[in-house]
């Protein structure tokens, strides 16, 4: 072998490792490209070896004016090469499971242009928000011809079972009762994938799926489920309503109250395998419905005004959280209605009394200066009496309550200056009868012929 021959070889070599080697990961329902350069006007194809078949099945064939596509590719391969010569890149879309494998893109003559080795590129980790479902995946070549009694799956987490289908029989890890499954129908077509319901911050950790006997391990072989809280909610409550809180689960689930920023947490409710305990705070007024994972607490008042968290006992984490605040009720449509009503009533009464007094007013004006009239007129007359009647009068007041009742009755109902006389009363019945109160009944009695 030539210095020549040898450099040539080499360069063949390093040109072959070159198209290598090449390795894609890609989630199953993407698209990728599968890339392929050679000399334009050469017959090309793509060929597939499944993982653990030993078959080279036809992907594509891309000959000089025409495209044709092998079995299980039909509608799924596309190519550039026509309008883009040279270019023998294949892109596959959407990618299903079966397409894990390696695949070649040669000239007819067997010369090798690339390698391609599909792989699927497992999420390293699932999130899931606290109380909703994940889907863990995994895929296995499932022999096309299993049937439902035929499928022995396996998913573990850190050593202990977390579900198992074998022989039509499912067996539950001891946290994962009801909570887990694979679907049958799926797994016939290789997808294994696992779902778990309500989740817990207590279902975290690195999962595995396994299949066929002797166990065989997944595609991804792992998978980290990562359990996250809910974003915190800010809620307004008008003062006398209905406060709810979602919880995200039934049990075990924890609700503590804080009226702010420092406060002491107290409890509100406790659920952890048992009856629920209520605080103190909750007492008549909380109600759990477990079914809707809800507590209600009735009858808001401006003291309900805080933070409301929501934790899971068995790990301590938040699950969620409500900040309330309170607000003044606004006035009913039967409030607003009743305070018209009760002003309108107002209004009217005083319309009515306006009207009364409008009536009544004169009438009563006109009764009462006929009423003052005779007085006055008799005043005037007694008044005159009175400048010579001061000396008695004076002796009169010396001597104040003289009971006579009979005589205050009767003048009871008078004016003060009407009654101003009465004192005279005392006069009579003092000293010698005044002529002026022997005037004033006799005045009373009939009108004066003054007026
Ligand atoms: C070759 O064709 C593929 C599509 O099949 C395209 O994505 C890629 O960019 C092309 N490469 C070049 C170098 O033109
Ligand atoms: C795999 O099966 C699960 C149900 O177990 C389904 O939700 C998911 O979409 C399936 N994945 C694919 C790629 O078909
Ligand atoms: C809730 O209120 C706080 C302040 O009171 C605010 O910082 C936060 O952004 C609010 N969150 C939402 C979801 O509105
Ligand atoms: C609770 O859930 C049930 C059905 O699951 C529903 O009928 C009911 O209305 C819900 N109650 C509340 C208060 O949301
Ligand atoms: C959670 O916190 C309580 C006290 O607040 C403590 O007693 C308990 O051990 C904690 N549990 C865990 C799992 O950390």
């Amino acid at each position: 072998m030539t210095t020549a021959s040898f450099g040539v070889l080499v360069g063949l070599l390093l040109a072959q490792l070159a198209v290598y080697c090449v390795g894609l990961s890609v989630s199953v329902g993407d698209s990728l490209t599968l890339p392929c350069h050679g000399d334009p006007s050469r017959d090309v194809e793509w060929r597939f070896q499944q993982y653990e078949y030993p078959e080279w099945l036809l992907v594509a064939e891309l000959h000089t004016g025409s495209f044709s596509q092998g079995c299980g590719f039909q509608g799924r391969v596309e190519s550039f090469y026509l309008t883009e010569p040279g270019n023998y890149s294949l892109t596959l879309s959407p990618v299903v499971y079966s397409d894990l494998g390696i695949y070649k893109c040669r000239y007819m003559d067997g010369i090798i242009l690339s390698d391609v080795k599909l792989e699927i590129r497992g999420p390293s980790s699932v999130p899931v928000a606290m109380g909703n479902s994940a889907s863990l995946p995994c895929f296995g070549n499932i022999n096309i011809q299993a049937r439902a009694d035929d499928l022995d799956i396996l998913w573990m987490r850190g050593g202990e079972k977390v579900y198992q289908l074998h022989k039509n029989t499912i067996a539950y890890g001891p946290r994962f009762e009801n909570r887990a499954s694979v679907s049958p129908e799926q797994a016939l077509y290789g997808n294994m994938s696992l779902t778990i319901r309500q989740t817990r911050f207590s279902d975290e950790g690195k999962y595995q799926c396994f299949y066929s006997s002797p166990k065989e391990s997944g595609n991804p072989d792992s998978v980290r489920l990562l359990v996250t809280g809910h974003p915190p909610q800010n809620l307004t409550v008008e003062a006398g309503g209905l406060l709810s809180i979602p919880l995200y689960t039934a049990d075990p689930v924890r609700v503590t109250f804080s009226a702010g920023l420092g406060s002491d947490e107290v409890l509100m409710l406790d659920a952890n395998k048992g009856p629920a305990r209520y605080g103190e705070r909750c007492a008549q007024r909380c109600e759990l419905l477990a079914q809707n994972y809800t507590l209600l607490l009735w009858s808001v008042t401006l003291e309900d005004a805080g933070v409301y968290k929501v934790t899971d006992p068995e790990t301590n984490k938040t699950i969620s959280s409500v900040s309330l605040e309170v607000s003044a009720p606004p006035l009913s449509a039967g409030a607003v209605a009743g305070i018209v009503l009760g002003v309108l009533g107002v209004l009217g009464v005083l319309g009515v009394l306006g009207v009364v007094l409008l009536v009544l007013g004169p009438f009563a004006f006109w009764k009462f200066l006929k009423k003052l009239a005779k007085p006055v007129v008799r005043y005037q007359a007694a008044s005159a009496e009175d400048q010579n009647d001061s000396s008695s009068r004076a002796a009169v007041i010396l001597i104040p309550d003289s009971p006579e009742p009979f005589l205050l009755g009767r003048y009871g109902s008078c004016s003060p200056r009407i009654r101003s006389p009465h004192v005279r009363i005392g006069s009579f019945s003092h000293r010698t009868p005044s002529p002026r109160v022997r005037n004033k009944s006799f005045s009373h009695r009939t009108p004066s012929p003054r007026v």
